[in-house]
């Protein structure tokens, strides 16, 4: 039993998507306790951006750099590779990220252009693109300043419709997203947030 932790903010363990992905841990790890936890921190060591070897492997028809003999394109792809072998042997995946511009923080971007891999992680078909990973429960974890759901948004939210038109691409399905919204109104309202979020939580991660 496997459980892979992602965290994108530069706040550490002060971060509030952190701290609101630790409830979703603490429970998974109460009904597995003895899951082994990986933990990708993507601020405190982030992924190099994809390069011009591995969009050249990807886009050129070579799809897998150490099949084409490319030492250049087989090593750019290494790192995929450690990345997708961490995410398809995990039994859960568990995001903590903020809301950065509307979207997703750029550290989170890069390890998706990692995973998210045409002939590895996906298939193009007549119907469309078509996942490979075998589903499982996706936990996500977000935080943002302001509201990006419900009345009181004044913002776009181009966060959590991405992450819901892009995992379902590999094969992840099976998403939940907690929110703890408007954090720049101070901590009292972080805390109620954080309060209100708990029987959402109790309901996912339940029998999980
Ligand atoms: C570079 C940057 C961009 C941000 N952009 C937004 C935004 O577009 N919308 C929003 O509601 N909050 C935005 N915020 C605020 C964070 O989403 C908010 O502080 C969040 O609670 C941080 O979560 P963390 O503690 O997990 O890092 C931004 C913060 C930073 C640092």
């Amino acid at each position: 039993m496997k459980i892979l932790h992602i965290t994108c903010s530069p706040r550490g363990e002060q971060s509030v998507s952190y701290r609101l992905s630790q409830r979703v841990m603490d429970r998974l790890l109460t009904q597995h306790p003895a899951a082994q936890i990986v933990t990708r921190d993507l601020c405190a060591e982030p992924l190099p951006h994809i390069d011009g070897e591995y969009a050249a492997a990807l886009g050129g028809g070579a799809r897998d750099g150490a099949r084409t003999g490319n030492g250049r394109a087989a090593s750019s792809l290494a790192l995929s590779e450690r990345l997708i072998a961490e995410l398809r042997d995990a039994d859960y995946v568990v995001i903590a990220t903020p809301m950065h511009n509307f979207t997703v923080p750029s550290v989170l971007k890069a390890w998706l252009d990692h995973v998210v891999r045409i002939g590895v992680t996906f298939n193009v078909t007549p119907e469309g693109k078509v996942g490979t990973l075998a589903d499982r429960p996706v936990y996500i974890a977000v935080s943002s300043g302001g509201y990006r759901s419900g009345e009181r948004a004044r913002q776009p939210d181009f966060l959590e419709p991405y992450l819901r038109a892009l995992l379902p691409t590999i094969g992840l399905k099976n998403l939940s997203f907690l929110s703890v919204q408007a954090t720049a109104a101070g901590p009292e309202m972080t805390t109620a947030a954080f309060a209100a979020v708990e029987w959402e939580l109790d309901d996912c991660v339940a029998g999980a």
